[in-house]
């Protein structure tokens, strides 16, 4: 894939303007009550020298698609297409030209012609085509100028190469059982790929119908949106597939396909069909996914008491996917690790992930496709949404998976980056395609979806589903914006609620956008614009005080302490967040309710109690720190009898210490003193919660070579959890979080070396062997078995030849891993070499290689060094602010700890800079680093002495 930063760069034809991009252009003669005219003199210039005619980035609205007819023909030979289209446009304001994006394609022919505008109306008025590569568009000039109100249309012949990379019109290949490699051609778009594969308005806002028809082979097969009406003999052998018109809907979620796969169908409650496509051999692990799109779509259609308007919905399994999945409107595409469930080697995480995925995409049926955000800014409403949604789905349709823990997960997730300055608000202007790409982050889809369910649960479920139902049916086959969003969940009342009051509104005495809570007035909007438009996380201090609770709220700031020099700036004034606070007491488990609007506050508590816990089930977006006796008198109930409070509390108290400790609010003595009682838990994914944080401790203090404290946490941890790593069979038996934590704990036994850990995993892996690959091992002990295996030059060589062989992307990706926690360094290479050539290790597992080789101690610099010497390598095959790049960056960095690697990764993200390329996640990362070094200049002595005491 070319570059595409590069690639602009290059194509400007006027030097003299390469920066800015506009140049006087004196020689534009054309006159029109368009943009030159209003700002005569200053024109970006096209390829041909002549001035353009536009030069916003955002298209004209004076021209609007309404309907495109598609012809592609792509040749799977010669890795080249051939298209034409038809775009029908209702012209809104006279104008001169017509300005469309157009990306790497070659444009042979534009015509235009109108039933209504007379002198139009002769067939095929040649237009001249100007090209702005640098804004991707293309400016059609008409030689009269098209009148308002009037339809037109424009008909194009493209041409371009099928692309390299992932995005656009793209190829992808497979290996056949036989050993026979196969081509087929592939559609990825969101957020501003369309423009790739056809000259379009490629903006979410310009919503139209799409009818599209596709030749191909005999061999193949083609899918689109819609399902086929009818195919037609062509000269040549070749077919052509004419597909349904269909609904109105914007250009990133069009997508066809050109395959041979194989298919799987089943027909949902309502009658669409759906089925799920994947290469020929892999066809048998298509199962899972089809129950699980059957019910979810079920699910989604009963909730939302909206049909899926469509007839079928395909979801296909891509060779090569550069994300996980993408929700193209009827014809989903996925990674094949994020579709394929093998029964075999996919273990119950596996499983997590696909269902997760699927009901990820399908939510997106509605929210995204039906409703889409005006524009990119507002991505927080697709992504936030369906990422929400997940939880929703997932939880009545697998209620044995417990998702609301992986949701959790999230939530958390999400807050190590909040928690530090250079994070962004939830809307955020983004204008570039760059700019658009990097709103794809956390903060959008993970953050998003964290507000919403806090905002469920401050209006109840059963008025923010109404709330969301009437948004969905009021802004179908439209665009919406944050406003709309907030204004349909105040207009949720419950016909109850009017009669019983409660919190709702009050007719008479409220505007509509009002709702009562606790008989008090509250925005909707205003709560959530305090969420949406700062940056960052509150923290909630509380201290009591006999039966008065006193509240604080202030920013939360990770790696910056209270005596910091910057702490001041960085606490401005203006930070306020309207937080729901939820608390129980240790006098009684209701849930006692307030909000928390200025910065102080005081509560009466209804009677006398010992302790109070705050954010009830860790559904409020913000973290608590208990002053005075808070934590200790928390930590003496945890000791006591940790099932006085609900689980997600004790997973809640465990995030928010240690995230405290990070913050400089509590020591970290205290906040493993309050592991202590962990022994005892009885909720594996409170276990699993503190395991991960010493564990994380482990590894820092591993890739420090910091031997001493090592060596005692390694001692601690066998110590500590013995008792629960020897209960641990080596099966696939038990409750899904059963088989989590025998994956935990005896990935955590092996990589500490425990020998009777070793031992098991190395028969294992010996038999596997001898077995030639064919014995079954339980899948959720397959990664350990292969990591122990891979630690001998003969096993490693044996599962990279296993890794070339297997047909389960769920076994690949475990080999994967295996063979990068090697310890040689060799070995370590070889897999670079490998996923850069791009054959065995395919390119889109090389983000992920990366990844997985710098967490090792032993590969971390060799990744580094890797990106900064093949910087311009890897961005021939990814784009700079997708998603693999910002893996790519984070992964091999910010798990650094000390000044002179913050110095060297500065460094290095500034002579990119220099040249150009600038991502957030520079930032980001760099704030990460310097919150490592913090946190172990403060920590170190505790941790060594704790330790001590604790062994
Ligand atoms: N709409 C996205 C795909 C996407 C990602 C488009 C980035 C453009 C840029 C899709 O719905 C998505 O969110 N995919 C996720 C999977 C999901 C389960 C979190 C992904 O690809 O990681
Ligand atoms: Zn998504």
């Amino acid at each position: 894939m070319v570059n595409t930063h590069r690639k602009l760069i290059l194509n400007i034809y006027c030097s003299a303007i390469i920066l800015p991009q506009i140049c006087i252009c004196s020689q534009f003669t054309s006159s029109s009550n368009d943009q030159y005219n209003e700002n005569p003199g200053v024109f970006p210039v096209a390829t041909n020298g002549e001035p353009f005619p536009w030069r916003e980035l955002r298209l004209p609205t004076k021209v609007i698609p309404l309907h495109y007819d598609l012809f592609v023909h792509p040749n799977l030979t010669s890795l080249d297409f051939v298209a034409s289209e038809k775009i029908e446009v209702l012209v809104r304001d006279t104008t001169q030209f017509i300005i469309l994006h157009s990306h790497g394609l070659e444009i042979m022919n534009a015509t235009l012609q109108s039933e209504e505008d007379l002198r139009y109306k002769k067939s095929g008025e040649k237009l001249t085509v100007l090209s702005y590569p640098a804004h991707q568009q293309i400016a059609l000039l008409v030689p009269e100028k098209l009148m308002a109100d009037l339809r037109y249309s424009v008909a194009i012949d493209f041409q371009a190469k099928l692309a390299d990379g992932f995005e656009g019109f793209y190829k992808s290949t497979y290996r056949t059982l036989g050993g026979e490699t196969r081509t087929i051609a592939v559609t990825d778009f969101e957020p501003t790929h369309a423009r790739m594969a056809f000259p379009c308005f490629d903006e979410p806002l310009f919503k139209a119908n799409f009818s599209i028809k596709i030749r191909r082979e005999s061999r193949h097969i083609a899918l689109s949106n819609m399902p086929k009406v009818k195919t037609i003999e062509r000269e040549g052998g070749l077919l052509e597939d004419h597909f349904e018109t269909t609904v109105k809907m914007s250009t990133y979620l069009v997508a066809y396909i050109v395959c041979d796969f194989a298919s799987v169908s089943g027909t949902a409650s309502s009658g669409v069909k759906v089925s799920i496509y994947a290469s020929p051999d892999k066809w048998s692990q298509t199962h899972y996914a089809l129950e699980a799109s059957l019910k979810l779509l079920d699910f989604y259609e009963n909730y939302f008491n909206i049909h899926y308007p469509l007839p079928k919905l395909d979801l296909v399994a891509i060779p090569d996917f550069e994300s996980g999945a993408m929700e193209n409107w009827g014809l989903v595409t996925y990674r094949e690790t994020s579709l394929l469930f093998d029964p075999k080697t996919s273990s119950t995480s596996d499983k997590l992930w696909v269902t997760k995925v699927i009901a990820h995409e399908l939510a997106h049926q509605w929210f995204g496709n039906l409703v889409t955000m005006e524009w990119w800014n507002d991505i927080w409403l697709n992504e936030g949404f369906a990422t929400y949604m997940e939880l929703i789905s997932v939880n009545v349709t697998y209620p044995e998976l417990q998702f609301d823990n992986i949701f959790l997960n999230d939530c958390f997730e999400v807050i190590k980056s909040d928690s530090l300055n250079s994070s962004r608000p939830v809307s955020k202007q983004a204008e570039t395609p760059t700019q658009i790409q990097e709103m794809f982050d956390d903060i959008s889809y993970k953050k998003g979806a964290c507000l919403l369910n806090m905002l469920k649960d401050f209006l109840s479920e059963e008025k923010f589903k109404k709330g969301i139902i009437h948004y969905l049916k009021k802004f179908s086959y439209r665009n919406a914006k944050n406003d709309d969003l907030w204004s349909s969940l105040s207009n949720s009342c419950l016909e109850s609620d009017f009669t019983s009051g409660g919190f709702c509104y009050s007719d008479s005495k409220t505007t509509s956008n009002t709702l009562t809570f606790l008989e008090e007035n509250v925005e909707v909007k205003d709560i959530m614009t305090t969420w949406t438009r700062q940056k960052g996380i509150p923290l909630v201090v509380v201290e009591q005080e006999g039966r008065l609770l006193k509240l604080r709220q202030e920013r939360f700031l990770n790696g910056v302490f209270r005596d910091d020099p910057e702490w001041g700036a960085l606490q401005e004034r203006w930070y306020l967040w309207h937080i729901p606070v939820t608390y129980s007491t240790s006098s009684s488990n209701a849930i006692h309710r307030h909000l928390l609007t200025s910065k102080t506050d005081t509560l009466y508590l209804p009677e006398k109690t010992s302790w109070v816990k705050l954010n009830v089930d860790s559904n409020g977006y913000y973290i608590v720190h208990y002053e005075a006796h808070g934590w200790d008198q928390l930590i003496a109930v945890l000791n006591q009898n940790h099932t006085l409070l609900r689980p997600k509390d004790r997973i809640g108290l465990i995030h928010d210490a240690f995230q405290l400790v990070s913050a400089g609010r509590l020591t970290l003595d205290k906040a493993l003193d309050l592991t202590h009682y962990l022994q005892h838990e009885t909720s594996i994914p409170a276990l699993l919660q503190g395991l991960d944080y010493l564990e994380s401790f482990y590894h820092t203090m591993d890739r420090r070579n910091i031997s001493d404290i090592t060596e005692n946490l390694k001692r601690y941890l066998l110590q500590y959890f013995k008792p629960v790593i020897d209960m641990q069979s080596w099966s696939d038996e038990g409750s899904v979080w059963d088989r989590r934590l025998r994956s935990s704990l005896l990935k955590l036994a092996c990589y500490l070396n425990y020998a009777p850990c070793i031992r098991k995993a190395t028969e294992l892996f010996s038999q596997w062997m001898e077995s030639s690959g064919k014995l079954n091992i339980p899948s959720d002990v397959l990664k350990i078995v292969y990591s122990v295996g891979a630690q001998t030059t003969e096993g490693w060589n044996y599962l990279l030849e296993q890794y070339g062989l297997s047909l389960s992307g769920a076994e690949k990706n475990k080999i994967l891993y295996a063979l990068s926690t090697s310890k040689h360094q060799e070995k370590l290479i070889k897999l670079i070499d490998l996923g850069m050539e791009g054959k065995v290790i395919k390119t889109q597992d090389l983000a992920s290689l990366l990844y997985a080789i710098a967490r090792n101690p032993k590969g971390q610099q060799l990744a580094w060094n890797f990106v900064k010497e093949n910087w311009t390598h890897l961005l021939e095959r990814f784009e700079l602010s997708s998603f693999p790049m910002r893996i790519i960056i984070s992964g091999t960095t910010s798990h650094f700890s000390s000044k002179d690697e913050l110095q060297e990764v500065k460094l290095f993200f500034e002579s990119l800079q220099t040249q150009g390329s600038y991502l957030e996640i520079f930032q980001i990362v760099l704030e990460t680093i310097s919150k490592n070094i913090k946190w172990l200049e403060k920590n170190l002595p505790s941790l060594r002495n704790w330790l001590l005491i604790s062994i």
